[in-house]
């Protein structure tokens, strides 16, 4: 059986410092990589010179990390994917940064992280890299001589084409995913957008098989949506934590229904829209507006970067508008929290919110929304309000589909939420529940690696 070599930007296998899970991808991956006597490859997230890996081998699985030289951090992690790539293929031209220094550094980082990897490479082990970060890596391989099955699979959207060639050298980074066999996207719509680049940018053909030939090279591209752990997150859902942290809820709701939402602190999430959206529910319906709250949990995250820095200083200061304008002694309508929780707390908060609200204005997947679905109780669900513009919505579209950019969109299906019957909400989650289960994480990587091993 050949090794799985799995390569991204940040690590999250388990360690001696932190050996619980981490999250669904990196659960599935650390199975995979167990199974498969892998390594997991990346940035260590610390800066100083970079010396060979630092390996390490937990519970059977081995991660081995670089640190990176400040300079290199800047242009490449904060550069040239948080202010370049992110905001691009998130349709946000305007807050798009188009610096040389940054591609370089990110080119740079890139041939380094290939300079570090390859020695460790044996000749049959799958290679699989992920995000938007480690774009080019495939091609530097190739160019160290590697002959080994190379996959890529894109975390984010993929662009229209007229947003991409937006970018300097926007050729240069689509000629480079040429070097791996297989590319993965989250849906359908963003393999098309691809599919149009390349025909229209690159003269490249798309075959009945799925298959793309641009000059002499024929790769695979493949739609394969990532999906949770369901099962594991499920259980976690009737852990005690999560029964503690739903009685708590509940308590503290004293008969208020709970709408939830939990999202990195990111402008791609919405949340000023959400907030918004939120407070116009509260002007227009004010015979009802005690009798909810919203819970948003917004751990920030890249903060180096500008704006980042502005969208909490507007978070801040909009959630602080609503609770002056509506709150009253008694009742506090927007419970605003910069910090992540653990897993099992969050299953027990999603469990006793009557809505999930997840509004990005374009988002590559969106776990919450399927953790939110598979956290609830199968005899009285909640109701989840998903955009149209995350990937998710392709697979969970029993949700009440909202345009995200629209106040009254976002107002008007937190009431029809709220007044939804038992019923519907039955019929509407039963069908989603299924498909979290179904098409879940070990679902993704099962299909994804089939394909990289040419089956
Ligand atoms: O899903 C997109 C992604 O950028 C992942 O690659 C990343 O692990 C996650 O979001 C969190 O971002 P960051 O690693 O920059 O904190």
């Amino acid at each position: 059986m050949s090794r799985l070599i799995v390569i991204s930007n940040r690590v999250s296998a388990p360690t001696a410092d932190q050996p619980g899970a981490q999250g669904g991808l990196a659960v599935a991956l650390t199975a995979a990589l167990r199974e498969a006597d892998g390594i997991w490859f990346g940035w260590s997230g610390e800066t100083g010179e970079t010396v060979a890996p630092k390996f390490e081998t937990y519970d059977g699985v081995t991660s081995a990390t670089i640190d990176l030289p400040e300079q290199d951090v800047e242009e490449y992690y904060d550069g040239y994917a948080n202010r370049t790539l992110w905001p691009l293929f998130h349709y946000r031209l305007g807050l798009t940064e188009f610096e040389r220094d940054f591609q370089g550094g990110y080119e740079r980082v890139n041939r380094l992280f290939g300079e570090f990897i390859g020695p460790h490479i044996l000749p049959d082990d799958l290679i699989w890299v992920h995000d938007y970060h480690m774009i080019p890596l495939g091609w530097v391989l190739r160019q160290r001589g590697l002959t080994n099955r190379l996959g890529f699979f894109l975390h984010i959207p993929w662009p229209p084409t007229r947003l991409l060639t937006a970018l300097p050298d926007h050729r240069r980074l689509v000629e480079a995913l040429f070097a791996y066999d297989v590319i993965g996207f989250q849906t359908q719509e963003w393999l098309e957008t691809f599919h149009d680049y390349v025909v229209t940018q690159m003269g490249g053909s798309i075959h009945d098989d799925g298959s793309i030939t641009v000059g002499g090279r024929t790769i695979c591209a493949i739609a394969c949506p990532i999906g949770i752990d369901a099962r594991d997150f499920i259980a976690g859902a009737s852990s005690p934590q999560a029964v503690a942290t739903h009685r708590r809820m509940i308590e503290s709701s004293i008969g208020r229904s709970l709408i939830i939402g939990v999202d990195r602190l990111d402008y791609s999430k919405g949340l000023e829209e959400r907030f918004n959206g939120y407070q116009r529910y509260l002007e227009t319906r004010p015979e009802a507006r005690a009798a909810v709250y919203l819970l948003q949990i917004a751990p920030p995250s890249r903060a180096s970067v500008q704006s980042y820095q502005d969208i909490r200083a507007q978070l801040d200061a909009l959630s602080g508008r609503i609770n002056g304008a509506f709150a009253d002694i008694d009742w506090v309508p927007l419970r605003y929290v910069n910090h992540g929780y653990p897993r099992d707390v969050l299953a027990g908060a999603y469990r006793a919110a009557r809505i999930g609200l997840v509004t990005p204005l374009r988002d590559g997947m969106n776990l919450v929304a399927k953790e939110y679905v598979a956290a609830q109780d199968p005899e009285d669900p909640g109701v989840l309000i998903l955009s149209r513009f995350a990937g998710a919505a392709t697979q969970l579209d029993q949700a009440l589909l909202v345009n995200p950019y629209s106040p009254d969109d976002i107002a008007d299906a937190i009431e029809r939420a709220l007044a939804m019957s038992r019923e519907e909400r039955l019929a509407r989650w039963k069908p989603m529940f299924a498909n979290i289960c179904n098409e879940d994480v070990n679902w993704w990587r099962e299909q994804f690696t089939a394909r990289l091993r040419g089956a």
